[in-house]
């Protein structure tokens, strides 16, 4: 059991003393309804209050929990992650119920925003002999505090296709592999083509994203899923209750690429 505490609350989602003043600045300019008397109290929590407009009341919520039991740290941390983005926190979990994965690769996890990573974690820790990897080419900051000491996860700095291919070099495989990185049409193909030699499940966020104004090639998520899945026909979509931006493929099983049936050996 864990008791969520104010300290644990400041130590992991609070602003450091010289980002306090920004957070008042912040909730005063980005605050959805915020009411004035609160703008001092609530800009202790940088990494709350950053996700206000998605739940207005998100800092009352967590002081309120102040004193209550959770299952574990993780689950606490997924609890609060689930208050800072309520859609894909919801899709998330739909996606790990239906995949009851005990290994996932993690491909892009936010500086500081992490609400994948929390909420995968808590839900790994449940089941048996569980790992997760997590990439991203940027420093992790207080996600690294947060999570540094879970004993079955990892992180490496580094390009999420250059991860791939050093993982498929070392015939590492697993159970989920989820891609939130830089959302261009061309980073995602490959993310796409070097994920699926090493897994039977892709779930994919942002997937109604367009594409960035710098990228080389239009289309974004979007365009890389539908031209993927066009190309590989041994893969398809799953329906999502909950998939509103999120996506999750899989792997047909007994189908060739070409859309055939394949042979089976014996
Ligand atoms: C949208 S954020 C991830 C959000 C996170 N999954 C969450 O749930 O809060 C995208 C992250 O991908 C990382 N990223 C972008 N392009 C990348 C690449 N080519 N390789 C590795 N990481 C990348 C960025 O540094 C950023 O932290």
């Amino acid at each position: 059991m864990f008791t969520l505490t104010q300290d644990w609350l400041r130590r992991y989602y609070g602003s450091k003393d010289n980002q306090k003043k920004d957070a008042e600045n912040w909730l005063l300019r980005h605050g959805k309804n915020v009411p004035k008397d609160k703008i001092d109290a609530w800009s202790y929590y940088k990494h709350l209050i950053e996700y206000q407009p998605n739940t207005p009341d998100i800092v009352p919520q967590c002081m309120d929990a102040i004193g209550t039991e959770f299952r574990s740290e993780l689950e606490a941390h997924s609890w609060v992650n689930s208050l800072r983005c309520p859609t894909p926190a919801r899709a998330y979990k739909e996606v790990l119920e239906l995949v009851h994965p005990n290994s996932i690769l993690e491909l892009g996890v936010g500086g500081d925003s992490a609400i994948s990573t929390g909420i995968y974690l808590a839900f790994l820790e449940e089941q048996k002999a569980p790992r997760m990897l997590s990439i991203d080419y940027h420093k992790l900051d207080t996600v690294w505090e947060r999570y540094k000491d879970v004993p079955f996860w990892s992180f490496e700095q580094k390009d999420s296709v250059q991860a791939l291919i050093d993982l498929e070099r070392m015939y590492r495989d697993f159970d989920l592999i989820f891609i939130d990185t830089i959302h261009s049409y061309t980073h995602t193909l490959e993310e796409l083509e070097k994920s699926a030699k090493m897994t039977f499940f892709i779930c994919l966020d942002d997937c109604d994203f367009q594409g960035n104004d710098f990228d080389p090639e239009p289309g974004g998520v979007k365009k890389a899923l539908e031209v993927w899945l066009e190309e590989n026909k041994d893969w398809q979509r799953v329906d999502l209750d909950y998939g509103n931006n999120v996506a999750l493929i899989e792997k047909k099983v007994g189908i060739q690429s070409n859309g055939k049936e394949g042979k089976t050996y014996y």
